[in-house]
């Protein structure tokens, strides 16, 4: 019989051999590739010294082509939590040192188990995916492991926030468990995501493509929307996972956590008074608006390279986080389209789910017409917008800066969707219509029969515009609450928010509506 001490040896060696997972080789292959291991990356995630690990004895069960023989403590993934910044966070990170981080029965019965504590204790989830995909001598049990895993994603959506960082390959049905996932950041030149690789795309359609031209960070970002933020490199991905926790709750019945401000409130800015350009055409940078009135000017953008046309992301106002959605007149002139539409009804769907108020800042000429929209269902996408903001009970504010006209003015959170506190600024133009198209549906004719028909067009336009395209008329049907000086914007935002703290609006009792997907 061994001693106590001796068994305490025998933990020592098991738990310092279950740490080097595949081992050293394969840890140092890991590193030559750019890569952190598993362990690394939740020391670099988790605050100093709070990281609990679990499972750390678990191997697979498969005895399919000499499996048996190659056990390894762990079985290629790391789970358990700790803190960021003092709250409690369930992780997981994949461990491409054991069988390329492959997903066997095991594996996802470790990451089920610590999604399921996370339920219950109502904290969010972080995933780090670094895997070659099912592992392929368990078969069909690696498919049920990923079920599991994506069915508790459902669950766990509009419950806990869950962040999927991508630092290596995440490949075929792999991909589907961060989709589900409320925000995927990716690190360029190590990740890449696709649902078939190169060369069954080369097989199927002919296409030659690398892996990174079909599935990098900078695809997802830019082209498909996948990627919410692309990093520089696997740390990068990190220190970003981190901050966007900062600005999340902990579940859908908490609220953010409130952070000390020290940029005064009433701080005026009165760059603003003078940005919009005396040309209704000229576009101006809405990053300026946005910088100017938040706290210290502290953006984190989601989805920056993708439907560059709206802009959305976090920040804070006096320390409480809130979900900024914006027009950029700068990109488009600040259309909504079909990626626009979407991008920015995920993300106000997301804040609502989770507490965060909303901030608007409009200008908008209008839906991108034309049959390229059209025949990508922008009637669809652009519902889906009007829809996220129409059933959001979170405070929601909306500041217009310039145009707002038509469908776009009612689907970028207008009073009747429910906008709590909806300003304007003096240059606001609330309308059916921009002033020149107006003038064309409604006096075509007459300019025609004239001596001088643009004449007639510029006389109508003017007085169309001088009725119309301002924010007094709205003001007057109390459409607007407000027409603000734009200096004083972040005061009266602050002020709007403060006074919406206690809101409570609650939607009618159903299983689920029926967003146009
Ligand atoms: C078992 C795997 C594996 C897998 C990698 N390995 N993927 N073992 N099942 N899916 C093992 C390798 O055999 C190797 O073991 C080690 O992990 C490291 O892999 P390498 O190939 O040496 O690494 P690298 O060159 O970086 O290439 C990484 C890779 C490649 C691109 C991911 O390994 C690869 O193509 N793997 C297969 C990917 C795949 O087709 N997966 C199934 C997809 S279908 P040794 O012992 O040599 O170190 C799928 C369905 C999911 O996932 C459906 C969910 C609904």
């Amino acid at each position: 019989m061994s001693s106590q001490l001796d068994k305490v040896k025998e933990l020592i060696e098991l738990r310092a051999q279950a740490r080097l997972g595949g081992g050293q080789k394969a840890i140092d292959k890991q590193h030559e590739r750019g890569k952190y291991t598993a362990r690394e990356r939740i020391a670099q995630l988790l605050d100093e010294g709070s990281f609990e690990e679990l499972d750390m004895f678990v191997t697979h069960r498969c005895h399919n082509f000499g499996q048996e023989k190659k056990v390894i403590l762990g079985d290629g993934v790391v789970t358990g939590y700790g803190t960021i910044d003092g709250r409690l966070v369930y992780v997981f990170a994949q461990d491409f040192t054991v069988f390329g981080g492959s997903l066997s029965e095991t594996l996802a019965l470790k990451i089920c188990k610590i999604m399921d504590m996370a339920m219950k204790m109502g904290a969010p989830v972080i995933g780090l995916n670094d895997s070659g995909g099912a592992r392929i001598q368990e078969g069909i049990n690696a498919l049920a492991g990923y079920a599991e895993i994506f069915q508790r994603n459902i669950m766990a959506s509009g419950v806990i926030p869950q962040i999927s960082g991508i630092l290596g390959p995440c490949a075929g049905g792999a991909v589907y468990s961060p989709a589900l996932t409320d925000f995927t950041i990716m690190a360029k030149g190590i990740s890449y995501m696709f649902l078939t690789g190169p060369k069954v795309v080369k097989t199927v359609t002919g296409e030659d493509v690398s892996q990174d031209a079909l599935g990098g960070a900078e695809v997802h970002s830019s082209k498909s929307g996948v990627c919410h933020i692309a990093a520089e490199d696997g740390e990068d991905a990190i220190r970003i996972i981190r901050k966007l926790f900062s600005y999340l709750p902990q579940n859908n019945l908490e609220e953010t956590p409130l952070v000390e401000c020290n940029d005064p409130i009433d701080r005026l800015e009165d760059s603003l008074n003078e940005i919009i350009p005396e040309s209704p055409n000229r576009p101006y940078d809405m990053y300026e608006v946005i910088g100017a009135i938040i706290d210290n000017g502290e953006f984190l953008e989601i989805q920056r390279d993708y439907a560059k046309n709206l802009i959305v992301g976090f920040a804070r106002f006096n320390g409480q986080a809130v979900g900024i959605v914006a027009n950029q007149p700068k990109y488009l002139a600040g259309v909504l389209d079909c990626n626009a539409s979407r991008k920015g009804a995920r993300f106000v769907r997301f804040c609502d789910a989770f507490n965060i108020p909303l901030v608007t800042l409009v200008d908008v000429p209008g839906f991108l017409p034309g049959t390229g929209q059209e025949y990508n269902g922008v009637i669809l996408h652009g519902a889906k917008l009007l829809y996220a903001y129409g059933e959001a009970t979170v405070p929601k504010v909306t500041v217009t800066l310039r145009k707002s006209y038509g469908g776009s003015h009612i689907v970028m959170s207008c009073k009747q969707l429910r906008g709590d506190m909806n300003y304007a600024w003096p240059t606001a133009e609330i309308a059916v219509m921009g002033g020149a198209g107006a003038v064309e549906v409604l006096y075509a004719k007459e300019a025609k029969e004239a001596e001088d028909p643009k004449k007639v067009l510029a006389e109508k336009e003017a007085e169309y515009n001088k009725l119309f395209c301002n924010p007094y008329n709205a003001a007057k049907y109390g459409y607007i609450d407000d027409v603000i000086e734009p200096r004083n914007t972040r005061f009266r935002v602050i002020r709007a928010l403060q006074q919406l703290q206690t809101k409570k609006v609650t939607n009618p009792a159903k299983k689920h509506g029926n967003i146009p997907l």
